[in-house]
């Protein structure tokens, strides 16, 4: 079985194809990047419109470098959501579509799904063993903080989420207030890669035992109003200052992923999402797991960021919609993923 997966809930239009092994045939992504660094930020109109204009050429692309064309698709997969509305609804269409004129079955996929089940993808460099059943992942993008505990796919069981920023967003806010450009998480890693990480002591929010939840919002408001104490920033203090940011983030990021991991006694461990391409992150983690003797799953780099291949691989698992409900499907713009559970364990 072939896949053709979509991807354009962001600032990224992507198309892939995958095996029925989950082996990654083609990986193609447009990067919108240039467009939006000079507003700082993604602008959700600018992105519909891109996400247009790229569209048939990055899934021509796709189907070239699998060496295949549309006559060799089984099925189709696209994100629905969370997402840009206006940006998810070019993907879902060019979805129904392809779908609707080669009569091809089409699977709804949620994003942040799709980025906790990115290591079940296989071939090329992917040649890690997969996670065990079940285990922890930890989902950390421009959108989303939380914690999972995955019984299966299709059944997560939500410990922690994100109170207010989510830890990308938090990347990039700081980011812009050291005037640095957008993206900010690469930014940032890249001016405190040689930084003092423990110069500044920047909070950990939430830091009440058994609490799963992330909080940045305070860290942010913190790194500003230490920012301007500190006046004109000199090149070394402004990389301890991006150092010492980033290690409170990853800091409160691997210290609730393994509580979480404790609690429920698994031995496994899921890293994804665009933060988990943060180097510092990857390292925190190696280390803290291999102190606690866990197995750690970090996603390999080309499918922590926004891709499509991780959407096709996550459909080969999934049941198409009904051929009768396909003109209605709708993308949607928020919605987490999971059943909420409270911090003794029980379903709220
Ligand atoms: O998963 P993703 O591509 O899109 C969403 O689903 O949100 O994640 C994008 C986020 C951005 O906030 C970006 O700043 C962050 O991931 N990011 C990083 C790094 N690379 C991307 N954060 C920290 N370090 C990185 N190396
Ligand atoms: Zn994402």
């Amino acid at each position: 079985m072939r896949i053709l997966g979509i991807e354009t809930s962001c600032d990224e239009t992507a198309a892939a194809v995958v095996d029925g092994d989950g082996s990654v045939l083609s990986n193609v992504i447009s990067s919108q990047v240039p467009i939006h660094a000079r507003y700082g930020g993604v602008v959700p109109e600018l992105a519909s419109r891109n996400h247009l204009m790229s569209m048939i050429p990055v899934i021509q692309q796709a189907l070239d470098d699998a060496e295949t064309t549309l006559d060799g698709i089984d099925r189709v997969a696209v994100t629905r959501g969370p997402g840009l509305i206006g940006a998810l609804m070019v993907g879902v269409q060019a979805a129904k579509s392809i779908a609707r004129t080669r009569n091809l079955p089409l699977v709804p996929v949620h994003h942040t799904e799709a980025h906790i089940t990115a290591v079940l993808l296989r071939g090329g460099d992917l040649a890690a063993a997969p996670p065990e059943l079940p285990y922890i992942a930890l989902a950390v993008s421009g959108g989303h903080s939380s914690i999972y505990h995955v019984l299966g796919v299709g059944r997560y069981r939500r410990m922690g989420t994100t109170l207010d920023d989510a830890a990308g967003e938090a990347f990039d806010k700081v980011a812009r207030l050291l005037g640095l450009s957008y993206p900010g998480g690469v930014s940032i890693q890249n001016l405190g890669r040689h930084g003092d990480r423990t110069r500044f002591v920047l909070p950990r929010g939430m830091r009440r035992k058994g609490n799963l939840d992330f909080s940045f919002s305070g860290l942010k408001t913190a790194t500003r109003i230490l920012l301007e104490s500190l006046g004109a920033l000199d090149d070394v203090t402004r990389a301890d200052l991006a150092a010492s940011f980033q290690e409170a983030v990853v800091d409160s990021l691997v210290t609730k992923t393994l509580a979480a991991a404790s609690r429920v006694g698994v031995k496994d461990i899921v890293v994804a999402g665009g933060v988990a391409a943060n180097e510092r992150l990857r390292e925190h983690f190696t280390e803290a797991c291999d102190a606690a003797e866990l197995r750690l799953h970090l996603t390999a780099m080309p499918y922590c960021t926004d891709n499509a291949a991780m959407i096709a691989g996550l459909a080969r698992f999934l049941e198409p919609v009904d051929s009768a409900l396909l003109d209605g499907l709708e993308p949607f713009a928020s919605g987490e993923l999971g059943e909420a559970v409270l911090a003794d364990g029980e379903a709220s």
